[in-house]
């Protein structure tokens, strides 16, 4: 096994929020991230994003910004979430970045010079949601599979790329390196693919239809298609081609990505390297989709699921957990909130959480939180800590094969075995009746902890870490080598041990009210007593508001006075400074609540409310979809 480990998410794209498949994804990354670690790997992990194309144009109209004010923006978004996931990326790369873009014409001078490029007419079947073009046996029904809509016939010239050429070394390479392409299923789907002849890939888009992208080196009428300049990011990242970086950790490239987007992975970017004269990829790791009521949670559909809405409730290390438990690394799994308060309750209050406090506690009680001598042990130590020596073994194989469910459910089988030990040893009646043996049985228990919170840490490094320190242990996190937990009673405690506050609280009731598996909403009674009768909801008036001007009021940090065309001119006081300037606010159309009773804030009469969406990233002006006359009452 190499000493290098470089991982990669894909980058995403801008044209919408942040879900709960993005993060799945970046945490999947960042569990790995932290497992090499632990393995003694130098490790390099890489997330971004994606921001030329099509859809960015369509999404910065919307909201009527220029493509790089929206791109900036939503990137924003991703950057700011990351850490609050404890994600821990070496690196966000961003497709407009200058050095990326400089990359992509070196490659695309470096392919057109190897004769990979040529122009020609074509016409074909394009989907704009997937800014590629179709082949008539990909379409379902005659439609996009992924986006359910027809695709629409374009006629152009365009630079190709020669894809076709490399067809037989790809399905070499494949059959060569059977752990190329991981599970053994997309494996399969792309050398499905590749038994009918490989056509070439359009790589340019005419600038009369799309200016937002990279311009070709060698012409300036055109601009890279979205995919050959976005794929380049796992190398531009890494300096290529001088840089150190790509020296030393190209050679070891995983990358991460839903079952989506296999094709461009599994096919143009593997052709794309060869062309350009470097090596594939290490592995191409592909997982399933999240869905919902049966659907793919995906922002087109509109069904997503907000990471931080979780988090928010749950807790961060209660969610990785659930999203890397309850999903089979390659398959398909349902999002559940039932399923979701069941793992806390379960597998962390209760089996996790129990285990760490009542060890603790006993360590305690019987001996000052200081780890105890053991003395000669019996059949049933020796037992329990061959189990614990073996889980290392057994964890570590199966992160190699991305299996981090089954990783997770053998930590819980040591787990369950440390409980049912403390349970048939009872130290609590060893305490009146033999001092001797309690200090190996707690020895005995204590032990297996320190393996538990190390093989843990890359799921949930914040609890893990709480455990470490509460085992008064001389290392944290990262610090640990796998290889180092064979020692069995090598390491002692520096501090005394000490228990700390509940690591995971039981949850007694679901509280967001996500649809469950049947897509019933299961209503609580705190929901229950929010529902207001259509009557009441009636008597709101809600109209499309113009903001005229937009003034900071002295000596407040969260107030804007707002001068709004609502129909009538009316001031509104409003907490939005520290999420849009001035000049953001001037000119845009909101929704205004004009039927408020009116109050005073910092002196000034506020004579209605604006309504803004609020999330992890901050505060976010409703507006209409297109502009629509002041005034105009919300339906
Ligand atoms: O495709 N379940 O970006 P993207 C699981 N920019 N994972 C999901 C998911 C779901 N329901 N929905 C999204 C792009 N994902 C390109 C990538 S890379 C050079 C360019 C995750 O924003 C999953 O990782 O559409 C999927 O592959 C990715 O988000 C697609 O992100």
């Amino acid at each position: 096994m190499s000493r290098q480990f470089y991982i990669t998410t894909p980058i995403y794209y801008v044209n919408a929020e942040p879900h709960l498949g993005h993060a799945y994804t970046t945490i999947i990354a960042d569990v790995l991230n932290r497992f090499y670690k632990l393995y003694g790997s130098e490790t390099f992990f890489l997330t971004g994003t994606d921001e030329h194309g099509d859809k960015i144009i369509a999404a910065a109209q919307k909201y009527h910004q220029t493509p790089k004010e929206y791109v900036d923006r939503i990137s924003l978004l991703f950057q700011k979430l990351w850490p609050k996931l404890n994600i821990s990326n070496n690196y966000f790369i961003r497709t407009t970045d200058e050095k990326h873009q400089e990359t992509v014409r070196l490659i695309l001078n470096r392919v057109k010079n190897n004769g990979d490029i040529y122009f020609s007419e074509y016409e074909g079947l394009y989907c704009f949601g997937c800014e590629r073009f179709f082949t008539e046996r990909e379409l379902v029904d005659g439609k996009c599979p992924d986006h359910m809509t027809k695709p629409e016939v374009i006629k152009e010239s365009n630079y190709f790329f020669r894809m076709s050429k490399y067809q037989d070394w790809l399905i070499n390479h494949i059959n060569e390196h059977p752990d190329f392409i991981r599970p053994e299923r997309y494996k399969n789907e792309v050398l499905s693919f590749l038994k009918e002849p490989l056509e070439d890939l359009c790589i340019s888009r005419p600038k009369s239809r799309l200016t937002w992208g990279i311009t070709l080196p060698f012409d300036d009428n055109f601009v890279t298609y979205v995919w050959f300049d976005a794929l380049i990011n796992y190398i531009s990242a890494l300096g290529y081609p001088d840089g150190e970086m790509f020296h030393k950790s190209w050679p070891s490239a995983q990358h991460i990505i839903a079952k989506d987007i296999l094709k461009p992975h599994g096919i143009y970017w593997p052709c794309m390297l060869k062309s350009a004269g470097i090596e594939p990829y290490r592995h191409l790791n592909v997982h399933g989709y999240w869905n919902i009521n049966q659907g793919k949670m995906s922002k087109s559909i509109g069904n997503v699921v907000k990471p931080l809405d979780l988090v928010d409730i749950y807790g961060l290390d209660a969610f990785r957990y659930f999203l890397l438990r309850d999903m089979v690394f390659g398959l398909d799994s349902e999002f559940s909130e039932d399923a979701l308060v069941h793992r806390i309750n379960a597998d962390l209050a209760n089996d996790l959480g129990n285990l760490v406090s009542r060890s603790l506690t006993m360590a305690q009680k019987y001996f000052k939180g200081e780890l105890p001598e053991p003395a000669q042990p019996e059949s049933a130590d020796e037992e329990l800590k061959n189990d614990s020596l073996e889980l290392i073994d057994s964890y570590n194989a199966l992160m190699k094969e991305l299996e981090f469910h089954k990783a997770l459910m053998s930590v819980w089988n040591v787990i369950g075995k440390v409980n049912k030990y403390i349970d048939s040893m009872a130290p609590w009646t060893l305490a009146e009746s033999d001092m001797e043996r309690l200090k190996t049985v707690i020895f005995y228990i204590i032990e297996p902890l320190k393996i538990i919170s190390v093989l843990l840490w890359p799921f949930m490094p914040g609890s893990a870490e709480k455990i470490q320190e509460q085992l008064g242990l001389p290392k944290k996190g990262e610090e640990y080598r796998l290889k180092d937990l064979h020692l069995w009673g090598n390491e002692r405690p520096v501090r005394t041990m000490q228990k700390g506050k509940s690591l995971f609280p039981r949850v007694k009731t679901k509280k967001k009210g996500f649809p469950d598996k049947q897509g019933k909403k299961d209503k609580t009674a705190e929901e229950k007593r929010r529902l207001i009768s259509f009557k009441e909801f009636q008597k709101m008036d809600i109209r499309v508001g113009t903001i005229k001007k937009a003034e900071a009021i002295p000596g407040s940090k969260k107030l804007f006075r707002l001068t709004v065309d609502t129909g009538k001119e009316s001031t509104v006081v409003s907490g939005l400074k520290g999420h849009y300037t001035e000049d953001e606010l001037t000119g845009k159309q909101a929704l205004v609540v004009t039927n408020l009773e009116p109050v005073k804030l910092m002196g000034i009469e506020s004579q209605g409310m604006v309504l803004a969406a609020k999330d992890g990233s901050g505060l976010h002006l409703l507006s209409p979809d297109s502009v629509v006359s002041p005034g105009s009452p919300v339906k």
